[in-house]
């Protein structure tokens, strides 16, 4: 249930529900995320993610191939648990607060606020003697002070009076989840962590760990403030490698207690001498009331929903649940470039922490109409990583250019099975449209020509060195996969290739847009671009191959596909989805049956490329074969449906997106949510029943308001303007809030909105 700016659900203790729990109620600020897992922890067998993470921070662990073939990936990255700074055990006169496991819950419940930025857990617990107590323990992760955690624990003795002992927790070794059966988690899961320094300094508890093969050092530091009427001891121990403090306290009837626990965390990523950092932190966070910090967090969010805030008038689920998305792509934005945007955000290990093509494609477009700034740091991270995707490129042969890894944590490939991972080529063609988008939507050419064209170029340059010249004439584009990934190693899948000409074309396009600027010159010089160079990319572009079958009347996803036969999705047994978990890969690859988007995302991105009959053609024949087993896909149908006028699909698609972690329709937000999904559900209303594009010609919208709803608005930035869009069944107005006048196409027409700041269409 959610109300207003809350999530709230009832919390039943019950193992089934506990770790879908710790995603949804997950803390993160982009740099930490910490699963909302029980601070007295669970029984054994309980299903749980223990997990503290960092953005970025990882350990390189071996990948072994079953067969040594040349230059496969033989090492791969995956993210780490840091430390367990969340664990409280609370006991009163010798008995445990365990509500998972002992005495009755006789109320309970968790709440993520999202107007005040932290995470409650309330629980009336009657303990097996016979003691109430009433727990409220409240979870930050600072969006200002990035690298600060804090737990405030608050007790309230309901009808007993005696003492209180607080343990506090501070676990530098842990180990990361895992799971042998489901190929989108670990398999194993050792400590990676040795530690190198840990102890107590001035009451503070503090760590030094290092991953023992990527080097990668973190550093953790706690400290208390407890709060009550009574004068309370504390002590500190270590115990089996844990450094805990103990806090005692005599507790009334009716009286309330309250521990304050902050972590602050910090890594050899980003600085030189991380435990200094943390010490920092620590101290100066400690000299503030925690209310300042809960009102700053406050501020920080009441200004991101000021430039995000969606309304939705008719269906207060569905503005809860988008409300509820955008918040938690906040939570995953870095706030530097030493990172991206991992499949999971910060809430889980699914994908061990893997940053793919997901960022760019369906999270980005979010923030570039929000906060261009983080997705400034989004791709600034892909440019820092260029020179590892340029050796990519040369460890499969490609003479120039640069090849993103599919997926991976500091720019090298991590994935081990390649068909469906280093050959999904389509990362380049993802990273170069938001790179195109970012410029197209802030007209940033500083950043354009320190950073975005470099990566234009060496992505371009890429498709060059791949494809080759058909006897038609035609350039093609051998042996990659497209986004669907129960097709695998095609020749000429449609979406690659109309993204590689997208690429190339862009490429050469504002290289010779920005030629004279200094910044170009030289890079010029730096890679060594020659004029005949631009010209191919140019050739290329106009030259690409995009498969068009008479028959159909549409676009084949790719050369082979429509020779295969049609799987029979009305036949196969519903428990046989996700059809990856039950399906050997090459039996699916004979098959026309599609795991999520491909070629009709390729409509959606590219719709000048083909008519409407042949994209509606293409949609209807799509439609019938794709399961949808990625998250990544209902969304993408749901705009491109609204695209063709399709309503009716569009809102169905829709509902099956804005929902997916709230209802775990998946059944894995146990692992972590969905962020490409999230992102996708944004731009299935602002791109799909808003139509707002962005290209060359400028800002365009075309918007509708779907059957059952009445009216929804958004405030979005372009081009340094802050402009609001609130679309009504019978009215659209455009307001500008902020900025320069605006010419813009309403309907393929040009309008206006200057002096009076507002443009009113009545419908
Ligand atoms: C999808 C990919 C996606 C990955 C991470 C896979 O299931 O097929 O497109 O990048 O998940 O979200």
């Amino acid at each position: 249930m959610q109300t207003d700016t809350r999530l709230i659900k009832k919390e039943n203790y019950n193992p089934k529900e506990l770790n879908l729990h710790e995603t949804l109620f997950c803390n993160a600020n982009g740099y930490i995320g910490i699963r909302g897992t029980l601070e007295e922890g669970v029984p054994s067998d309980f299903p749980t993610m223990r997990g503290q993470y960092l953005a970025g921070a990882y350990e390189i662990i071996q990948m072994k191939q079953a067969e040594s073939l040349c230059n496969l990936v033989e090492k791969k990255q995956t993210m780490l648990n840091i430390c367990d700074t969340q664990t409280i055990h609370l006991s009163i006169n010798g008995e445990d607060f365990l509500p998972s496991e002992s005495g009755s819950v006789l109320d309970a419940e968790r709440i993520l606020d999202m107007e005040r930025g932290f995470t409650e857990r309330k629980t009336h617990w009657k303990s097996p003697s016979g003691r109430e107590l009433m727990i409220c323990i409240k979870r930050m992760t600072h969006f200002g002070v990035k690298e600060l955690f804090t737990i405030e624990y608050e007790l309230e003795a309901l009808n007993f009076s005696g003492v209180a002992v607080f343990d506090s927790y501070h676990i530098a070794e842990v180990s990361n989840y895992s799971d042998p059966n489901d190929p989108r988690l670990a398999d194993e899961s050792p400590c990676y962590l040795k530690t190198k320094e840990k102890g107590f300094w001035e009451g503070t508890s503090y760590s030094l760990t290092e991953a023992k093969e990527s080097g990668v050092k973190i550093a953790v530091v706690t400290d208390h403030i407890i709060n009550s009427n009574s004068k309370s001891d504390s002590m500190v121990r270590e115990e089996g490698g844990a450094l805990i403090t103990r806090i005692r306290v005599p507790i009334k009837k009716n009286e309330k207690v309250t521990l304050i626990k902050y972590s602050a965390f910090s890594d050899s990523i980003r600085e030189k001498d991380p435990k200094a950092k943390a010490r920092k932190v620590i101290s100066e966070a400690m000299k503030r009331n925690i209310e300042e910090l809960y009102c700053e967090q406050k501020n920080y969010l009441s200004s991101f929903f000021m430039k995000s805030q969606m309304e939705i008038d008719g269906d207060k689920e569905l503005e809860d649940a988008v409300r509820f998305n955008m918040y938690q792509l906040l939570q995953a934005a870095p706030h530097d470039s030493y990172s991206g945007i991992a499949a999971k955000g910060l809430s889980g290990e699914g994908y061990e922490g893997h940053f793919f093509w997901d960022t760019e494609m369906y999270v980005v477009p979010f923030f570039l109409l929000t906060d261009p700034e983080l997705a400034k740091n989004i791709l600034s991270f892909r440019y820092a990583t260029l020179s590892k995707a340029k050796e990519n490129a040369l460890l499969i042969g490609h003479k120039k250019g640069a090849l993103y890894p599919w997926r991976t944590i500091t720019g090298v490939e991590c994935s081990g099975y390649f068909p469906s991972g280093t050959a999904a080529y389509h990362i380049n063609g993802a990273i170069a449209y938001a790179v195109i988008q970012y410029y197209l939507t802030t007209a940033d050419d500083i950043f354009l020509k320190e950073k975005g064209i470099e990566i234009l170029i060496e992505t371009a340059r890429l498709w060059l060195d791949t494809g080759v010249y058909g006897r038609n004439g035609h350039f093609l584009i051998q042996e990659v996969t497209g986004p669907d990934e129960y097709t695998c190693m095609v020749n000429n899948n449609y979406y690659t290739n109309a993204s590689a000409k997208h690429n190339l074309y862009y490429a050469a396009r504002f290289y010779e847009q920005f030629k004279d600027a200094p910044e170009i010159l030289a890079l010029k010089k730096r890679i060594d671009i020659s004029d005949s160079e631009i010209e191919d990319m140019k050739k290329a572009a106009s030259e690409m191959y995009l498969p068009y079958d008479e028959t159909y009347g549409i676009n084949p996803q790719d050369d082979s596909f429509l020779d295969k036969p049609v799987w029979d999705l009305s036949a196969t047994p519903k428990e046989d989805f996700p059809l990856l978990l039950h399906y050997h890969p090459l039996h699916l690859y004979r098959y026309q049956v599609c795991k999520q988007a491909d070629t009709v995302l390729s409509h959606f991105l590219f719709p000048s490329l083909q008519s409407r009959e042949t994209m509606e053609k293409s949609f209807r024949y799509y439609e019938k074969i794709t399961t949808h087993d990625s998250s990544l896909s209902t969304c993408v149908f749901s705009m491109t449906a609204s695209m063709l006028g399709l309503k009716k699909e569009a809102l169905s698609y829709f509902g099956d997106s804005a929902k997916l972690d709230l209802m775990n329709r998946h059944e894995n937000t146990k692992d972590g949510v969905h962020t490409a999904n999230m992102g996708g559900c944004y731009m299935a209303i602002v791109n799909g029943f808003a139509g707002l594009r962005i290209n060359e010609d400028g800002l365009s919208i075309d918007p509708y308001v779907p059957e059952g709803l009445n009216r929804y608005s958004f405030p979005f930035t372009y081009q340094g303007r802050d402009l609001k869009l609130t679309v009504e069944k019978k009215k659209i107005e455009l307001e500008l809030l902020n900025g320069d006048d605006l010419i813009f196409k309403y309907r393929g027409k040009n309008e206006e909105i200057g002096r009076e700041k507002k443009w009113i269409q009545k419908l």
